[in-house]
């Protein structure tokens, strides 16, 4: 093959190949193979050395220009290379989406009393009832005295009480004590409830807490009678059970601020024919309740011979644990994320 054969041949070998190059170290490779100390190139310039005098005169010129033309294609091939990485690199930045790679991030949510509270509330607000509020630091006259509970009353053992160092000052045990401001500041006709905690000093277990919710209900007018309360009762349940066939029994209850007063057990959510929720009774005791006491209405001025008023106080805790299907109190306050984040 002729001189001027083959370096036109390593012209063509060689622009294919810095085609082909996708990195500069691929480049590299190339010019090693060509104009490296064994590379192509740089052996055929040897052999030239071997030929005839005026061979080399025509060949020398030619394989100088190869020589030089495979130096610059290479140095350009680099600087080529070089740059258009620099052009993607700079448009993966501009198109970089900040968003994307962004670790999960634990957030946080209302606790599960907070919307069964509010879903409450809404309930009685669309019957008409206001929400009133108390404090839960009562005296002896609010939580016992004016509920119709007096000094040495056996009822008082109905409720193992927190007493404050402060004589005669306690932790609320019921909401009840809203009854009383609700008829001290509000002219009659009245209707309200109120949500808020209760304290028993009892012993804690899976169903029983120091500390745990109540809802209490009033309603006083005139001509207000047992109908209405049972009537509040059914609608509530069905509400928030969400049900239209909830049938609601009523029985006889005591409270000495309440009579007559009465425990109103709904049908057992869970079961048709008894489980362990409603220990195999089909019905679940919810809604405590009862016509006021005349001695309560006449200890907040109103006269019983023309007023007459309904109450009721359900554990809301227990009933929080029934809609959701909780099966122990405890969790309620334990700050656990697991038992949280389920809601
Ligand atoms: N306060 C009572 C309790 O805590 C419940 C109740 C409220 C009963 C209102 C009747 C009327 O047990």
């Amino acid at each position: 093959m002729s001189i001027e054969k083959r370096v036109q041949a390593l012209n063509e070998e060689l622009q294919a190949a810095l085609a082909a190059a996708l990195t500069v170290d691929q480049i590299e490779v190339i010019r090693v193979a060509f104009i490296g100390k064994k590379g192509s190139i740089t052996q055929l310039m040897q052999e030239m050395k071997t030929l005839p005098v005026e061979q080399k005169r025509s060949a020398g010129p030619l394989l100088n220009e190869l020589k030089r033309g495979a130096e610059q294609k290479i140095k350009d091939a680099k600087a080529q290379l070089v740059m258009e990485r620099a052009a993607q690199e700079e448009a993966k930045k501009q198109h970089f989406d900040v968003t994307a790679y962004l670790p999960q991030q634990p957030q946080g949510h209302l606790h599960p009393f907070t919307p069964f509270i509010e879903e409450i509330e809404n309930i009685f607000l669309s019957m008409g009832f206001d929400i009133f509020d108390g404090p839960e630091i009562e005296n002896d006259h609010y939580n016992f005295g004016a509920l119709n509970i007096p000094q040495d009353h056996p009822a008082r053992d109905m409720y193992d009480t927190f007493w404050l160092d402060v004589p005669n000052m306690l932790l609320r045990t019921h909401t009840s004590p809203v009854q009383i401001h609700a008829m001290e500041t509000n002219a009659l006709p009245l209707a309200g409830i109120t949500i808020g905690r209760v304290y028993r000093h009892e012993a804690v277990d899976a169903s029983h807490d120091y500390m745990f919710m109540q809802c209490e209900g009033v309603m006083i007018g005139e001509n207000i009678r047992l109908s209405h309360l049972l009537g509040t009762a059914q609608h509530f349940l069905k509400t928030l059970f969400k049900t239209d066939s909830l049938d609601i029994r009523i029985r006889p209850g005591f409270f000495p601020f309440v009579e007559p007063g009465v425990e109103i057990d709904m049908r057992c959510q869970f079961c048709s024919d008894g489980c362990s929720v409603c220990k195999k009774s089909t019905w679940l005791e919810v809604f405590p309740g009862g016509m006021i006491h005349p001695n309560v209405l006449k200890a907040a001025n109103i006269d019983p011979e023309k007023q007459s008023g309904f109450a009721f106080g359900f554990g809301l805790t227990r009933l929080a644990m029934l809609r959701y299907g909780i099966n122990d109190i405890r969790h309620f306050y334990s700050g656990k994320n697991s038992f949280l984040h389920q809601f």
